[in-house]
């Protein structure tokens, strides 16, 4: 277990603390509601262990350009609500309303910052040093007494709001990142392979950057693949003729190729997929020769047994990113099938991401994994075995801030 300091560490009664969460939540693509509160029940875990601080909550939500890049109002309602106390929104980041609203907090009040990538700096990536100089940090760092650091999802990014703050006040890590750390530190112990890894969502160049880190690592003996990372492994052997362009995905394809040819026994594809035809229905349909037009939803069904067969012959399973739109009627059943798979597997289970840790919730599976985390792309990174900048900078901090 790394080194780091907790709240009890910190002298933090009476003092005007920044909390870093992470309550990055899906969206409803169509009532612009988030999906579900995963994150937010668990960021008020440790808000409630502040109880006469005055807390000042900030998160980032979505990425920019994406339907899901809003402000921090729904998730202050809601968050209200999981503590049973108010949780002032505040529509500012570092401006005068910011500032003034934390000027005013009184012992056990809680606000929320609006979301912290409305900010240019928070989407870049910074040294250490230049985090604690950039702008947020400066017109903020005078406004804070200490900083808790609970992010764990967004501890593989090296924005000014996660690494900028531990070099200049007291920082420490939040309960979430504790106890996220503690249940990987049991997994890591009795981990063995073969190591599958089920791989899906849209984030494909984490998901990309994930598989790299992993087969270096010897930790994918089997790479399963679907979502979006799936089609664009698809379209580079030539089976889905769509466009895959929201977010750059056409550039991977080259690296996608490159992958299939190198580890040819590694990966695993859709074999069908559900696409959604007329009057929003499933309809499965085989994984080749997949036509442009074609809106692709989920895994079919003989993908869903395949893989289940895979996942429970694993050693170690690791499950990141739902296979399909499972907020959709009639396109959850390969998130499904898939997570009574993990259920069921004899492996040692990690599931993660908040879409999936709600899915195996509502199935009633979730005491079933061995450990369920709120992380995604950060989990990846550190079951691979790279450095997360979050975690060093709570050990720079207990280094510096040790009482
Ligand atoms: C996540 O959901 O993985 C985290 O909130 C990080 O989000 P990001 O990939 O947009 O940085």
């Amino acid at each position: 277990m790394p080194r780091m300091l907790t709240i009890e560490d910190v002298e933090l009664e009476g003092k005007r603390v920044f909390v870093r969460v992470d309550i990055n939540t899906p969206v409803h693509p169509e009532t612009g509601e988030l999906i579900e509160q995963t994150r937010l029940e668990e960021a008020a875990i440790t808000i409630r262990d502040l109880p006469k601080s005055k807390v000042v909550v900030g998160s980032h939500q979505g990425r920019i350009g994406r339907p899901d890049y809003i402000g921090m109002e729904k998730h202050a309602a809601i968050l209200a609500q999981i503590l049973g106390k108010k949780v002032e929104y505040i529509q500012d980041v570092y401006g005068p309303a910011a500032k003034e609203g934390i000027e005013k907090l009184r012992n056990g009040q809680v606000m929320m910052l609006d979301n912290l990538r409305f900010t240019a700096e928070e989407n870049q990536e910074f040294k250490p040093g230049d985090a604690g100089k950039t702008i947020f940090v400066q017109r903020l760092k005078g406004h804070f007494d200490a900083c808790v650091l609970d992010a764990f999802p967004t501890a593989h990014r090296s924005s000014p709001s996660i690494v900028g703050f531990a070099d200049i006040l007291p920082t420490c890590a939040g309960r979430v990142v504790a106890k996220e750390l503690r249940s990987l530190e049991r997994i890591f112990a009795i981990e063995k392979g073969p190591y599958v890894t089920v791989l899906g969502g849209a984030k494909v160049a984490d998901r990309i950057e994930a598989i790299d880190a992993l087969i270096a690592n010897n930790r994918g003996d089997k790479v399963l693949l679907s979502g979006i990372v799936g089609l664009l492994f698809l379209k580079a052997l030539g089976r889905y003729y769509g466009d895959l362009d929201v977010d750059g995905e056409q550039k991977l394809v080259p690296r996608a190729k490159q992958l299939l040819n190198d580890y040819p026994e590694t990966f695993e594809l859709p074999i069908d997929v559900a696409i959604k035809v007329d009057g929003g229905r499933r309809r499965e349909v085989e994984a080749s020769g997949l036509a442009a037009d074609y809106e692709v939803l989920d895994i079919g069904r003989r993908t869903v047994d395949h893989y289940s067969r895979l996942i429970k012959g694993a050693g170690t399973v690791f499950m990141s990113g739902p296979p399909g739109a499972f907020e959709y009627d009639g396109f959850s059943e390969g998130t499904e099938g898939l997570l009574r798979a993990m259920g069921s597997s004899m492996g040692t289970t990690i599931v993660s991401g908040g879409h999936l840790s709600a899915a195996l919730h509502k199935l009633k599976i979730h005491e079933s994994i061995d450990h369920v985390s709120t992380a995604g792309g950060a989990l990846v990174q550190y079951l691979a075995g790279k450095r997360l900048p979050l975690i060093d900078a709570l050990e720079r901090a207990a280094v510096r801030w040790e009482q």
